[in-house]
């Protein structure tokens, strides 16, 4: 089987790798959008993880028609801001171009400039992929726990190294894949991808 990933994110695209060999078998070949010659990856302007997920997956699905083409939109939620902040804008909260550093670095100022003392948090996915004959699955799945007071751990990409699942005293960053690859949003729905696409 022949996978298509709608993704730059090389954190992103090594979980994406992962899974699908996992779920699939070692048969399955995995790209991504970094291999396509010419790819305007186009703006992520959609008001919810299902219309972003939509974007740049069918971008993807229109150069590769004959493949299997697998897109996530993802972010995390912190209760005490809000609830749904940064959310879809996870990836960009601290600027256009701001890196990983710069997002956590502004998610903890912003929770200790709003005093926020509920620090539960949740990481959610929408899942989209295409079928070779254009079926759309559409999967929507969550990573519950806390967003701790300062960074710990070297592993995962984004914001791992601030995030403690629920029922664990360590972040995702520490706990590694042996944990995301099980329990995270995106292990959770490659699984039910799976599931759906396998009919199991
Ligand atoms: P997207 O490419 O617009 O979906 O960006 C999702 C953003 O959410 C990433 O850039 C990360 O900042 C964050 N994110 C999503 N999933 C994870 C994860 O598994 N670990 C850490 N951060 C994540």
């Amino acid at each position: 089987m022949e996978f298509w990933i709608a993704t730059t994110n090389k954190g992103k695209l090594s979980e994406f790798k992962t899974l699908l060999t996992v779920a699939f078998g070692t048969n399955v070949q995995v790209h991504s959008t970094n291999e396509l010659p010419v790819f305007f990856p186009p703006p992520e302007n959609g008001t919810s993880y299902l219309e972003n997920a939509r974007i740049k997956t069918k971008a993807v699905k229109a150069v590769k028609p004959e493949a299997w083409v697998i897109g996530d939109d993802s972010g995390i939620e912190v209760k005490g801001l809000g609830g749904n902040i940064p959310g879809i804008h996870s990836a960009r909260y601290a600027g256009p171009k701001a890196s990983d550093g710069e997002n956590r670095a502004k998610l903890i100022k912003m929770m200790q400039l709003k005093g926020v003392s509920d620090r539960t948090a949740c990481f959610k996915c929408c899942l989209i992929a295409y079928s070779p004959d254009g079926k759309e699955y559409i999967i929507n799945t969550e990573l519950h726990g806390v967003i701790a007071s300062k960074e710990s751990g070297q592993m995962g990409f984004g914001y791992d190294s601030i995030f403690i699942p629920i029922n664990e005293t360590k972040s995702l960053a520490e706990l590694g894949p042996a944990f995301k690859n099980k329990f995270s949003h995106r292990a959770l729905a490659v699984k039910e991808f799976a599931k759906q696409a396998l009919l199991i």
